[in-house]
């Protein structure tokens, strides 16, 4: 993403049980925010049709859904799901009959399917009782390759794997990267954690933040912090 700025990387996740909160939180971070996350919390409390309105309001909207069913049913999901013509969908990147199947269902959308490789609460140890003999990193980018291999057009990771998932799949590849938390600060309940600069620097495109924003005293104010991390990531990048 040569020409992005530091706003188009910065997703916020609006992880909040009620649909007001959510967009009064829009309302309080205005101009300061272009790009949403409406997850799995706030789809059970009005998240589409609040992911409609920002749409309708310029903003761009990811829809984290982690897909993860019988390929005709994740087919038909992503088809219904590209109608409402949002920017990001996941689906979890376990097995290419999955992927290629959301891929199907998507068709002609411009909507981009992400895989989400391993989430970024999970351990190597989490993974054991899984029963994956791979480790955090190993298993990424088995996944990544398995979603670029289906037509995906990127990936979930944490930053801790982006610099690795960027050299082993080149450029035009999307890297989003949840679990960033800044130096010092707490890590909830997210373990495979970096911060802004080092998931930039090392090849994400985006950064998504939930509580680190929407749980400070001042989110704007922590949203423009975030920008700032960014910005001075992009610039020792290019
Ligand atoms: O509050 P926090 O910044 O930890 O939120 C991270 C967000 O990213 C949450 O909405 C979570 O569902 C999402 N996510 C994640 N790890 C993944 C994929 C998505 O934390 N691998």
């Amino acid at each position: 993403m040569p020409h992005s700025t530091a706003k188009d990387r910065l997703i916020v996740a609006l992880d909040m049980p009620a649909i007001e909160e959510a967009q009064r939180l829009v309302a309080h971070l205005d101009q300061s925010v272009s790009f949403y996350k409406v997850g799995l919390e706030l789809l059970f409390a009005g998240g589409l049709d609040l992911a409609r309105a920002l749409k309708a309001n310029g903003k761009r909207v990811f829809l984290d859904m982690k897909l993860l069913d019988i390929g005709n049913t994740v087919e038909r999901a992503v088809a219904n799901a590209a109608e409402l013509g949002l920017d990001f969908l996941t689906v979890h990147g376990h097995d290419l009959k999955t992927l290629r199947s959301a891929v199907a269902g998507r068709g002609n959308s411009k909507m981009k399917l992400l895989a989400v490789t391993v989430l970024t609460n999970l351990t190597e140890e989490d993974l054991k009782q899984q029963g994956s003999r791979l480790d955090p990193p190993d298993l990424v980018l088995h996944r990544a390759r398995l979603a670029r291999e289906a037509g995906f057009d990127g990936v979930i990771a944490s930053g801790q794997e982006a610099e690795r998932i960027r050299t082993l799949i080149g450029p035009g590849f999307l890297i989003v990267t949840p679990g960033i938390r800044l130096t010092g600060s707490t890590t909830d309940d997210q373990e495979r954690i970096t911060t802004p600069e080092r998931a930039i620097k090392t090849g994400a495109d985006h950064i998504v933040v939930g509580r680190p924003i929407t749980q400070a005293d001042d989110p704007k104010a922590a949203a423009e912090t975030f920008l700032q991390h960014i910005r001075e990531a992009i610039s020792v990048r290019s």
